[in-house]
């Protein structure tokens, strides 16, 4: 079986002030998750806000270096004392949607030469490939070609921006997708079909996905497998189905409670996307 995701000790803390003044964050606690597969899967990441989360994925994007312990994705190692493939290797198997679309694309360029650039850089396409990449992957996300090239940041919705990042990601056929909250700023029924874009990857293009909401009904809907963090600490990790029937912790149990139903018990297998938000 496939390592698709190994963190062993996994610790990040920001220090933050002056040395005489210094105050630590332990964004990351000891994060010991252990995914093996023979087929591609989607491993959902909940928390409150500032419990980890980005932390974790930009680690594993070796956008930040750990402050102790290491991480292996698809059999690669990513953070640790092993050695690690080139930049365009890397972001050929693992892409990255990051959670603020308005970060990752400078307002001062066209946001579809962040997209050829993706295609002729990473994927290694002719030009002319590039762009018929480029168009695909924005079809893929309800986007055309036309409506979006020559236009900057300001021209579009926060949830077209969302659209485009994931219409990025796609371009180089990557084996992961590390994905932060991108159907955040889009609306409730293009969510959906954002969403199940993502379940009809994994199932017919084998790509796998690390999805983080602050929404443990959708993670439901989407992951094969749930991550919940609480203060840098992954306190519930399993099977998707295993952790919505029988959470062991506490706070996994509040997250439970807390999602809008019109029965009295949450039940997992009736999850309607209807009740997804
Ligand atoms: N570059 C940084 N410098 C200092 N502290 C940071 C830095 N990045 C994150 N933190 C802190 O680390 C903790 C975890 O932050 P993180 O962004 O990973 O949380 P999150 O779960 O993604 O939250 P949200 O749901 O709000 O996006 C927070 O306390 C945050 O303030
Ligand atoms: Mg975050």
């Amino acid at each position: 079986m496939a390592v698709i995701l190994k963190t062993v000790g996994l610790n990040k803390v920001y220090r933050l002030g002056s040395f005489f003044r210094a105050k630590k964050i332990q964004a990351l606690d000891n994060v010991n998750i252990t995914v093996e597969s023979d087929r591609p899967v989607i491993i959902a990441v909940v928390g409150e806000s500032g419990s980890g989360k980005t932390t974790l994925a930009k680690t594993l994007l070796r956008l930040e270096v750990p402050t102790s312990g290491s991480a292996i994705v698809y059999d690669k190692e990513v953070a640790g004392a092993g050695s690690r493939p080139s930049r365009r290797e890397f972001l050929q198997s693992i892409q990255p949607i990051f959670q603020n679309p308005f970060e990752a694309f400078s307002r001062y360029r066209n946001v579809d030469a962040y997209l050829h650039e993706t295609a002729i850089r990473v994927a290694g396409l002719s030009a002319e490939d590039a762009r018929d990449a480029v168009a695909h992957a924005l079809s893929s996300v309800g986007l055309e070609y036309n409506d979006v090239v020559g236009k900057y940041t300001n021209q579009f919705s926060g949830g077209e921006l969302q659209r485009i990042s994931v219409a990025r990601a796609l371009i180089p056929e990557p084996s992961l997708i590390v994905a932060d909250e991108p159907v955040s700023m889009i609306d409730a029924s293009r969510r959906m079909i954002i969403i199940n874009l993502f379940r009809k990857l994994r199932d017919e293009e084998g790509r796998s996905f690390l999805y983080i909401t602050h929404d443990l009904a959708t993670a439901y809907y989407i992951s094969d497998f749930i991550a919940v963090m609480k203060k840098g600490q992954v306190v519930e990790f399993g099977k998707a189905q295993a952790v919505m029937s029988d959470p062991q912790h506490d706070y996994t149990r509040l997250l439970l409670n807390s999602i809008p139903t019109t029965r009295q018990r949450w039940r997992p297998r009736n999850v309607a996307p209807a009740t997804l938000n």
